[in-house]
């Protein structure tokens, strides 16, 4: 019996976001969500937020850049929070749990930074996996039209305050 090679699993290294990696993130952002993210209401929130690089994760196998979440300092309502996104891992690299760790790494630093709440929009049944849930009856809101139901949230801290109001700059 012919016993086959079995790919190498790369060793992912979890990394804060430094200024020479934006080439590289941004190109794989473009890849992952194509000129069309232009027109989501995120890109506003993006337009008027503070970038986090520091709480921002990209996730490296060796010089391969393998995936990434952006930070962004907003509040909501009066309250400061973290808006999370960009969120993408390489195509060839997906169902291997890299996005889970990127997103509970985001989380990790905006926690010993002080942050209390971390805001996104997405698919609640990805992110219900690591700890968002939507904020039902309470409305963020966004500068732009947007599915309630993918207006996600998770507190940080068990006394976290319930977030409510506009996404506005801090
Ligand atoms: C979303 C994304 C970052 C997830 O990365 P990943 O490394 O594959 O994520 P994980 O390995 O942690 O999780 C994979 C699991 O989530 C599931 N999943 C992926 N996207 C999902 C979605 N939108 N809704 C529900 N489940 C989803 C996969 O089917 C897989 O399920 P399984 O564990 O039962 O097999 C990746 O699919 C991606 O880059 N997609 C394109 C960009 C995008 O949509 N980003 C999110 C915008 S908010």
């Amino acid at each position: 019996m012919t016993v086959q090679p079995v790919p190498p699993i790369p060793t992912l290294t979890l990394q804060a976001e430094h200024p020479q990696d934006a080439a590289l993130v941004d190109a794989l952002i473009e890849r992952a969500f194509g000129p069309g993210r232009y027109a989501k209401a995120s890109e506003r929130v993006r337009e008027l937020a503070t970038f986090a690089p520091d709480l921002s994760v990209c996730a490296w196998s060796g010089e391969n850049l393998l995936g990434v979440a952006r930070m962004w300092h907003v509040q909501v309502g009066g309250v400061r929070a973290m808006f999370l996104g960009p969120f993408a891992v390489e195509q060839g690299e997906r169902n291997a749990g890299f996005g889970a760790r990127l997103v509970a790494r985001a989380c990790e630093a905006a926690k010993a930074a002080g942050e209390t709440h971390v805001v996104l929009v997405g698919d609640e049944p990805y992110f219900s996996r690591v700890g968002f849930s939507a904020a039902l009856g309470r409305q963020v809101v966004l500068p732009g039209p947007v599915d309630p139901r993918r207006v996600l949230v998770r507190r940080l801290t068990p006394d976290a305050v319930e977030l409510a109001g506009l996404i506005e700059p801090t």
